[in-house]
């Protein structure tokens, strides 16, 4: 190992990611390369998690005292009826991807949206207050994506749906803070992208193997705003391109991965999480 690893031994704390599937995550490879960086006696494992195991899993992390657990699909719902305390971040979400143990207590957290427009901060546009921003998408990604961004100040949030009810929906129930939130279908895509200074693909249009596809044209964004998509296979879609092509800065989704782990590596230790490390060694995962 590197001169900053650690040894396995009968103080190491136990961490762990569920899910169903869960053999393609590359959550252990970043999270134990934190560990390793930080010096912190750690070790983070996957879990296959089937459904009809959820409630005996939680009763193990419970029983063996393993301190922090990351949540994916398809547990993020269902994961909150069985936990002691659900975070405003989560509660508002409707969704848990992060659980602390605080011995024997269990907190569900949010760290998607938040680990989001981190990302977005650090690596394109540090201050979002009194920006336009444009959502396109209006689902459970869309969901933590807003609430998040509606806590730095924009000047609005848009959101644009294939389904506009959808869109109308999650507009409705996260209304009523600091800025409006608007809903459309896909009818106002060109009109809604032309004076936003971020446009955001929280859809699953452009991902691996549709790689071709891009939720907008390029003309429609306008020069010199940021384009931003969630998905991170391939790390540059055809909407980024696009972008670019057109003027625009790209932001793709790998941030959003490294960030929402970076922040539960710090709401299990108390430390900044090595987020460059992270990125570093989930890089070197997909090339
Ligand atoms: P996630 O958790 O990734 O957000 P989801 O809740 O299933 O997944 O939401 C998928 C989002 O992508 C929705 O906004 C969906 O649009 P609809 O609500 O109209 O279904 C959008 N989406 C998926 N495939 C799409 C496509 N081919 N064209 C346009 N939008 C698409």
């Amino acid at each position: 190992g590197i001169a900053t690893g650690h040894k396995i031994d009968s103080h190491t704390v136990l961490y762990g990611v569920i899910g169903d599937p869960i053999r393609h995550s590359k959550s252990p490879i970043m999270m134990n390369r934190a560990f390793r960086e930080t010096g912190i006696n750690g070790v983070y494992s996957a879990f296959h998690i089937t459904d009809d195991k959820l409630g005996d899993f939680v009763k193990g992390v419970r029983a063996m005292g393993i301190r922090g657990v990351n949540v994916t699909i398809p547990h993020k719902l269902r994961i909150m009826e069985l936990l002691d305390d659900i975070h405003e971040s989560a509660r508002i979400i409707g969704a848990v991807n992060t659980i602390v143990n605080d011995n024997g207590k269990l907190t569900g957290y949010n760290t998607d949206g938040i680990g989001y427009v981190r990302s977005l901060k650090e690596e394109a546009l540090p201050d979002l207050s009194g920006k336009r921003i444009t959502v396109i998408g209006a689902g459970g990604a869309s969901r933590g994506i807003v609430y998040a961004l509606l806590l730095e100040n924009p000047e609005r949030v848009r959101i644009v749906n294939r389904s506009a009810d959808r869109a109308a929906e999650l507009a409705a129930s996260l209304s009523g803070g600091s800025a409006p939130v608007e809903a459309a279908s896909t009818d106002k895509l060109e009109e809604w992208c032309a004076d936003a200074d971020i446009v955001i693909n929280t859809t699953s249009v452009g991902m691996f193997p549709d790689v071709g596809q891009s939720p907008v044209p390029g003309e429609w964004l306008k020069p010199g705003s940021v384009a931003s998509d969630l998905i991170y296979n391939p790390l540059q879609t055809a909407f980024l391109k696009a972008a670019e092509a057109r003027g625009c800065t790209a932001h793709g989704g790998l941030g959003m991965f490294i960030y929402q782990g970076a922040y539960a590596f710090e709401y299990w230790t108390g430390q900044p999480a090595p987020a460059a490390a992270m990125r570093e060694e989930v890089l070197a995962s997909l090339l």
